[in-house]
């Protein structure tokens, strides 16, 4: 893994954002895997701005979302295919028949995992997948104890996840505790990986990443067998691995 540190959430979202601008450049046809939460925000923002100033197309980029909550409609603001409209898509000239999140109302979810992959395969994989990662080391909603093995499947939410995201709900009665993920086989199937990770809630996930074994317990870890990671990472993240 190649691991870039930065000060803070906003150079860490700008060194991202210059990321995603040069591979959009360099790559024809580029295909992004996507990702929700709060770490991206800023990285959303950033290549907000950059095509406001005329220094990137979405006009050739397809892209893939990572995951969706089971039960949510596109049009409800807790849904990540709202969020994804909300955050980037609406403001980019992005063509909206070459964005696909996962459908969380699908009749059939088994179905609509198999959509996913099927897509993907057909637009020739993804190029650049961009991560988040969770406290307890989860990548998309692969939980502790998901195969690496695995391809887009629906899971059951950790507790510790759903507590998590429960600061964007009402109640925490609320958050679904479902969701549709891509897997792990197919984050790892991504030819590039951009791994982005702030603040100190996330010490002790990037100390088990940095200094830890590779294990299904820790599904993060995982990406220290892909050949072409790239991590970017704040100084609050680092407390822990670094000792301070
Ligand atoms: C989001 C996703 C999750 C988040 C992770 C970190 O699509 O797949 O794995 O990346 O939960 O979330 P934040 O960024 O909110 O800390």
């Amino acid at each position: 893994m190649n691991v870039i540190k930065v000060k803070n959430y906003d150079e860490m979202s700008e060194k991202a954002a210059e990321f995603i601008v040069d591979r959009i450049h360099t790559i024809e046809n580029p295909v992004l895997g996507l990702a929700t939460g709060s770490t991206p925000e800023g990285l959303y923002q950033r290549i907000i701005k950059k095509y406001e100033q005329n220094e990137v197309s979405f006009k050739d980029v397809t892209t893939f979302n990572l995951d969706e909550y089971v039960g949510l409609e596109k049009n409800d603001p807790n849904s990540y295919y709202y969020f994804m409209n909300e955050k980037l898509f609406r403001h980019v000239d992005i063509e909206m028949d070459r964005v696909r999140v996962p459908n969380g109302v699908a009749e059939d979810l088994e179905n609509e995992c198999r959509e996913h992959e099927r897509a993907i395969e057909q637009a020739g994989g993804v190029d650049v997948q961009v991560l988040g990662i969770g406290g307890n080391g989860h990548i998309g909603f692969n939980e502790p104890g998901t195969p690496f093995s695995s391809k887009t499947h629906v899971v059951d939410l950790d507790q510790s996840t759903i507590q998590a995201n429960a600061r964007f709900f009402k109640s925490i009665d609320e958050v679904p505790t479902q969701a549709v993920s891509m897997g792990i086989e197919t984050i790892m199937n991504s030819k590039e990986i951009l791994l982005l990770v702030s603040g100190e809630a996330k010490a002790d996930a990037m100390a088990k990443l940095l200094n830890g074994e590779v294990s299904e317990d820790f599904p993060a870890s995982i990406l220290k067998q892909h050949d072409n990671v790239t991590v970017i990472v704040d100084e609050a993240a680092l407390t822990i691995a670094e000792g301070k």
